[in-house]
């Protein structure tokens, strides 16, 4: 059997690391990198830090308005299936990249599986709604991380071909964990680790302003970790980032980011990925949106939604309860049911 991932961005690298390792020696499992990511920190980094095989092929798509990129890795999936001819395509999440893969995949009448389905935001503003709800209409499997996403799943009718599988980044997580204990002592210190990238966050001026012009004032120092996007919308709409409590980094590696979130007293994001890895690393989490797709992170106030900011000169870390990551995100078997379910096509 011959297994293809479609990957692109900094997230999905995390994801497809287990069914790599899962796969070796039981079935071919092929990578193609459409390029949607293509500096190192957001892209080789993670496949060296999680030992990820090298991808057969990268279309180098980079970056592009939403019609130019999706189009463009669309293309260029269709010609690298009709060429691999696979018997699965597995698609990830959300980006750009996984709404073309798996439509290139299905007009191309080849089996799809999406890992992480069934995740809604239910705000269709945000381009990672559409590629979410299209991808999972189109796919044949639809491996849900959580009873949530199970449910979402049902409400729109696709209860039949959903799987319950829990959450793959923990494999990522732990295998990463595991590397970082081997040669650290990790201590609590006093910063929080800080994101921001999403485009309804960084696109718009006055909105961007509030964000910098709030974590200027944090009582703790914001380590901010600038993603391109970020930087290149600073630089556009004019706001210095390193100001008051901000102190500006480059992107960091996966192991340098959970090395940073085990020892953060906190962590400030926009991102859903790492929502969940504060989670697992117990680091107490504000997520400057008004909705999350990881309702269970909210449990024992580990995760605080706060769009505005509002709780930024508090103490807002200390404010935490029960907890409990097995019973949200599975048992660490996620890559394992994926492989079962998929070979049995
Ligand atoms: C994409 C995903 C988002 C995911 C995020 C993870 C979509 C619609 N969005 O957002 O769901 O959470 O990846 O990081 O697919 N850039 C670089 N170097 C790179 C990549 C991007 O400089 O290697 C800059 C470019 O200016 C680009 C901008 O970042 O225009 C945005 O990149 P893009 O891939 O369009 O979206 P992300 O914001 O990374």
């Amino acid at each position: 059997m011959r297994v293809v991932s479609i990957v692109g961005a900094r997230p999905q690298f995390v994801k497809v690391a287990p069914i790599s390792w899962i796969t070796k020696d039981v079935c071919e499992h092929l990578i193609l990198h459409t390029g949607q990511h293509y500096d190192h920190a957001l892209s080789d980094a993670f496949f060296a830090d999680l030992d990820i095989p090298k991808p057969v092929e990268t279309f180098n798509v980079g970056s592009g308005s939403h019609a130019e990129q999706t189009a463009g890795i669309l293309v260029k999936s269709e010609a690298a299936l009709i060429r691999l001819k696979p018997d699965v395509v597995l698609i990830y999440g959300d980006t750009n990249s996984t709404l073309a893969g798996v439509l290139a995949a299905s007009k191309l009448g080849i089996k799809t599986g999406h890992i992480e389905a069934g995740l809604r935001s239910f705000n269709r503003s945000m381009p990672e709604e559409i590629n979410r709800v299209v991808s999972d209409h189109l796919s044949d499997i639809l491996f849900a991380p959580t009873n949530t996403a199970v449910e979402n799943l049902k409400k729109e009718g696709l209860g039949n071909k959903t799987l319950l599988v829990g959450d793959i980044f923990i494999e990522s997580f732990n295998y990463i964990v595991n590397k970082i204990r081997k040669s650290e002592d990790l201590v609590r210190k006093p910063y929080l680790f800080t994101t921001i990238h999403r485009a309804e966050n960084t696109d718009k001026v006055e909105r961007l302003e509030k964000i910098i012009s709030k974590l200027a004032i944090s009582k703790m120092p914001i380590h901010l970790y600038a993603h391109p996007r970020l930087i290149k919308q600073s630089k556009l709409f004019n706001i210095k980032l390193n100001q008051g409590s901000i102190i500006v980094y480059e992107p960091a590696t996966y192991l340098e980011t959970i090395q940073a979130v085990l020892e953060a007293t906190g962590v400030v994001t926009d991102s859903g990925g790492l929502q969940k890895e504060a989670y697992l690393s117990k680091t107490p989490c504000l997520t400057i949106r008004e909705e999350t797709e990881w309702l269970e992170t909210l449990n024992g106030g580990w995760n605080k939604l706060d769009p505005n900011l509002e709780l930024i000169t508090s103490n807002w870390w200390e404010l935490t309860g029960e907890y409990d990551p097995y019973k949200i995100f599975g048992d660490g078997s996620t890559s394992k049911k994926i492989l079962n379910s998929i070979l049995t096509i």
